[in-house]
């Protein structure tokens, strides 16, 4: 079958644009992008590949290093994605190459629920990092997993205690993954068409303080504004003592925004009442992308569960549910087990990348950095404040919200235009169909690079700005 073609910037078959020639420390340009010599595999990813896994921008990445993507034609970008926030020690970095490399060697390349020394090391090491009420971990391949097994543990508990505890709050923008059950639990999903049974004891919560230019802009008692998203549910029946769980993405990664601590503390207390489970999903957030270890940190709360995932290994597929045992441990043999969780060759690079993150003070490195992203990008916002709303972030995750210069409303179609006219200039970004520019570079990250990068996002902007 052929694939769709279309010249949208953002898909594979994108036809080559003129560039001008970058060569710098840091970033490299020599070809049109897409390159040519890249063009039959991009053409080849789009006929094999669905749209969906498609969407990034034209560039057939061969190989990385730190913060670097390379293309095989002598292309080099400094990357601002992450590889979607994931590579927090950086693009294979030597001690995570060199962790799999020997465990690979001695063939333990399967397990399954067998036991292994890996395993346990790796899960020892967790709960050291982990608050002292975290007492397992439940290993799962990716984020969308560990919270699908936070809503089955969080029901099990509830149902245990009242056959009516099972209702499950979460809240509006969040994003949680893209199984059914996790779909569900994120934001707005639950709204989707094809969800031809949504659950319907899933509930959303307005999401405080993070959507600019909302009501909730305007809320200064983020006690009472819980409250009254509390009050709202009871009126369609929910009852507080009947939820099981409250979901939260402990920053919304779209928005970059945290939550307001209060808003945050008043929802502890709540769960506290009602002998609510408070699950943090820190997929993005953990292993120091904002400046903690863990995300919620920054609120002073105890999470009763913590979802991880992504910044785990900085490589390898990885995710894990931490939590007390007699959450984790519920479930009887035989109930839920898939075949690669915590698959050996993962917890070797994820001990290797702990250790990286530990011996390289990456962490306060992604405060010491975040301070120099946030000048930047508000330097930039003074030079294009009209299409530049604002460049909220914390650590090294921003978000740059581009809107339209005549409207002022959020502009889709700009941002993705500045984001390709970066990509050409050698800063990979990642597309989404958000108004946002997205800057979560590895926490290896140069000063001098992360400067370069924001400098170049601003050429962008303005390369596009005099063609409008
Ligand atoms: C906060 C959050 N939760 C869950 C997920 C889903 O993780 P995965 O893509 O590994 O299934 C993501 C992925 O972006 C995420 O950012």
């Amino acid at each position: 079958m052929n694939a769709t073609t279309s010249s949208t910037p953002g898909t594979f078959l994108h036809e080559p644009e003129q560039t001008q020639r970058i060569e710098t420390r840091y970033r490299r340009i020599v070809t049109s992008i897409p390159a040519p010599g890249t063009l039959d595999k991009l053409a080849l990813s789009a006929e094999f590949f669905p749209r969906v896994n498609c969407c990034q921008p034209p560039v057939l990445w061969d190989r990385a290093d730190g913060f670097q993507v390379y293309d095989c034609e002598g292309n080099c970008w400094i990357d601002f994605s992450s590889a979607a926030a994931m590579t927090i020690s950086g693009h294979g970095h030597p001690a995570v190459r060199e962790a799999v490399k020997q465990h690979g060697e001695n063939g333990l390349l399967a397990q399954f629920n067998y036991a292994s020394e890996i395993r346990v090391t790796l899960a020892k090491r967790l709960l050291e990092l982990a608050p002292p009420h975290c007492e397992m971990v439940y290993f799962w391949t990716c984020g969308s997993e560990t919270n699908e097994a936070a809503l089955r543990l969080a029901r099990e508990r509830g149902m245990r205690m009242d056959p009516e505890k099972y209702h499950i709050l979460t809240h509006t923008g969040d994003y949680h993954g893209w199984t059914l059950g996790a779909t569900q639990v994120s934001g707005g999903s639950a709204a989707k068409p094809w969800l031809t049974s949504p659950d319907p004891y899933i509930h959303h919560l307005p999401a405080a303080g993070t959507e600019h230019g909302n009501a909730a802009d305007d809320v200064t008692d983020w006690a009472g504004f819980l409250a009254s998203g509390i009050a709202d549910l009871r009126q369609r029946g929910v009852e507080a003592d009947k939820v099981a769980a409250v979901f939260i993405e402990t920053i919304q990664g779209g928005r970059a925004v945290p939550w307001p601590i209060e808003y945050v503390r008043a929802l502890r207390r709540w769960a506290d009442a009602h002998d609510v489970l408070l699950v943090f999903d820190e997929v993005q957030t953990g292993f120091g992308r904002t400046g903690t270890w863990f995300g919620f940190e920054h609120y002073g709360v105890r999470a009763d569960l913590i979802c991880i995932g992504k910044g785990l290994t900085s490589s390898l597929p990885l995710a894990a549910l931490l939590g007390p045992a007699n959450v984790i441990d519920l479930l009887e043999p035989g109930q839920i087990a898939t075949t690669h969780a915590g698959h050996p060759l993962s917890c070797a690079a994820a001990l290797a990348n702990l250790d990286v993150l530990e011996s390289e003070g990456l962490i306060p490195e992604a405060v010491r950095k975040g301070k120099i992203v946030s000048r930047e990008l508000q330097t930039l916002q003074t030079c294009f404040s009209g299409v530049i709303e604002d460049t909220p972030g914390i650590g090294l995750l921003h978000v740059m919200r581009i809107r339209n210069l005549k409207t002022g409303q959020p502009d889709v179609e700009l941002a993705r235009q500045f984001r390709w006219e970066a990509v050409k200039r050698g800063v990979m970004l990642m597309q989404t169909e958000m108004p946002t520019i997205k800057i979560c570079p590895p926490l290896v990250i140069s000063d001098d690079a992360l400067i370069e990068g924001i400098s170049a996002i601003g050429d962008a902007i303005e390369a596009v700005l005099q063609t409008c």
